[in-house]
């Protein structure tokens, strides 16, 4: 079988720390210590003097790693990928910052990657990149001789053409992907609105539901959609309820129903939505009845997007504190800390509802790992974003706009008061949805399709 080379812009090498707050990482890292390879990447560290990749060996996977220097930091990571493509990608356009300079950095922290990687090839390896740090990467790899099978994974959405012209260099970054032999996106959704950019924009022509052609080459288009170890997250949820934050959780809690939201600080979760959905809610329930945990993970504090994110929500979740507060009784706590993946389980299991409402997201694994942490017997309920890649696998949740603070409202009110037949109805008809697939499943199913043998009967042009 032929070694898998997994590039990806976060590298999650094993420390025994908690572990990183983001999708990629955990999809990708149960995965890698299943199967062994090579993982290439940032190694988080930024310095001056870029040396030559450093080699980590941990059971069967290698990590190989390059700094970024300040300036590259400052331009491909913080400037063009966080401060154009990811808003872009994920319709916020108003969040945009864009300077020529960045992209021109982006393009060549990407060439090299590329320059650091080549020589690390064996000739029968399947490249996988990842996400869109590195969409210039396959038509580097291309310019340096790479022949063999090369796909690429976008875990955030893709945008409508019109909302993809949005972000200078666009057309570019597209070509350069479609140096790939497959694409895979978490959504039929995003997998034609990239079909129909890479039509519009970057002369490809769509050949059919699963192809696009660019220059009489065939790249094939797939969906897989990011999964968890559904059980086995099952099963830590319920191992946490022994454990010391699990039990001082639940005693606060005093018989009051919790509301459970878990992300990264980022303006696509929505959360000032939610935390004016949530005031709605306060204001029309008893006091003492429920209490709301949000667990927000600072991230990518370079981009000021986010700073002001960060004290919008402070300001948000103050004002509702001192609003709806007793002198017993704080409605709303507010953790700017990353908790690790096993205390967020146990209160994940603890949570009568799970608020999931980000404005627009790939998949997001934490409405999965909601479902997967829930007690068959008594479950919670989750009030889910429609705009979430997950939504069209969950769609027994409560789902929700959320730019919709009422409708949110009344959705979460709805599901403090779900009956426990309904409420096991909804989570039974969501645990068929995740539990028989997993991380390795997704990744199998994605290198399955990029084995040569498979792009061997990929028809050709005109068949
Ligand atoms: P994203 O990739 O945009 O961060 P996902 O929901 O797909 O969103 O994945 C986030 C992953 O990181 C999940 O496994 C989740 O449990 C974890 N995570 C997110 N926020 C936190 C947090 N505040 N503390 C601990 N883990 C977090
Ligand atoms: C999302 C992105 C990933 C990214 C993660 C955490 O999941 O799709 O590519 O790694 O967020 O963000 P960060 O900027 O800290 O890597």
């Amino acid at each position: 079988m032929s070694r898998i080379v997994v590039v990806s812009n976060r590298v999650p090498v094993p420390q025994g720390n908690a572990g990183q707050a983001g999708g990629l990482a955990v999809a990708l890292l149960g995965l890698m210590q299943r199967r062994g390879g090579l993982w290439f990447g940032w190694s988080g560290a930024v310095t001056e003097a870029p040396a030559p990749p450093g080699l980590t060996q941990r059971g069967g996977v290698g990590y190989a790693t390059i700094d970024l220097t300040e300036a590259e930091h400052r331009g491909y990571y913080t400037g063009y990928s966080n401060g154009v493509l990811w808003p872009m990608l994920h319709s916020l356009p108003h969040l945009m910052s864009f300077r020529r300079q960045d992209l021109d950095v982006y393009r060549r922290v990407n060439r090299r990657f590329a320059d650091n990687l080549v020589p690390l090839l064996r000739p029968d390896d399947r490249i996988w990149v990842h996400d869109y740090h590195l969409m210039s990467l396959p038509g580097a790899l291309r310019q340096r001789g790479v022949l063999g099978p090369t796909g690429f994974f976008l875990h955030v959405p893709f945008p409508a053409p019109e909302a993809a012209a949005v972000a200078p260099g666009i057309r570019g970054l597209v070509q350069d992907v479609l140096a790939c032999d497959l694409l895979g996106f978490q959504t039929a959704t995003d997998r034609d609105n990239f079909a129909a950019t890479a039509v519009g924009f970057a002369g490809a022509v769509r050949t059919d539901d699963n192809f696009v052609e660019l220059g009489g080459r065939p790249v094939r288009l797939g969906i897989f959609p990011a999964e968890i170890a559904a059980p086995e997250f099952a099963a830590t949820a319920a191992a946490q309820m022994e454990t010391e934050p699990y039990r001082l959780l639940a005693r606060s809690m005093r018989g009051q129903a919790l509301l459970l939201g878990v992300d990264r600080l980022d303006p696509t979760k929505g959360l000032p939505e939610r935390l004016e959905a949530f005031r709605r809610v306060v204001a029309r329930r008893t006091a003492r009845s429920l209490t709301m945990l949000q667990i927000a993970a600072p991230s990518r504090e370079d981009v000021a997007a986010y700073r002001r994110l960060r004290q919008e929500i402070d300001a948000a979740a103050g004002a509702i504190n001192s609003e709806f507060g007793e002198p017993d009784w704080t409605p709303l706590r507010l953790l700017a800390r990353p908790q690790t993946r096993d205390t967020v389980a146990g209160f994940m299991r603890q949570a009568r509802v799970g608020i999931v409402t980000p404005i627009r997201d790939g998949m997001n694994l934490v409405a999965k790992e909601y479902i997967a942490a829930q007690d068959p017997a008594d479950p919670g309920v989750l009030v889910l974003s429609r705009f979430a890649g997950a939504a069209a696998q969950l769609d027994s949740a409560l789902l929700v706009n959320p730019h919709d603070a009422e409708g949110m409202a009344e959705a979460i009110c709805a599901a403090l008061d779900m009956p426990l037949a309904e409420r096991r109805m909804r989570w039974q008809a969501a645990w068929a949805a995740i539990a028989g697939a997993s991380p390795e499943g997704w990744g199998q199913d994605f290198l399955r399709a990029l084995a040569p043998e498979t792009l061997d009967r990929m028809p050709m042009a005109g068949t």
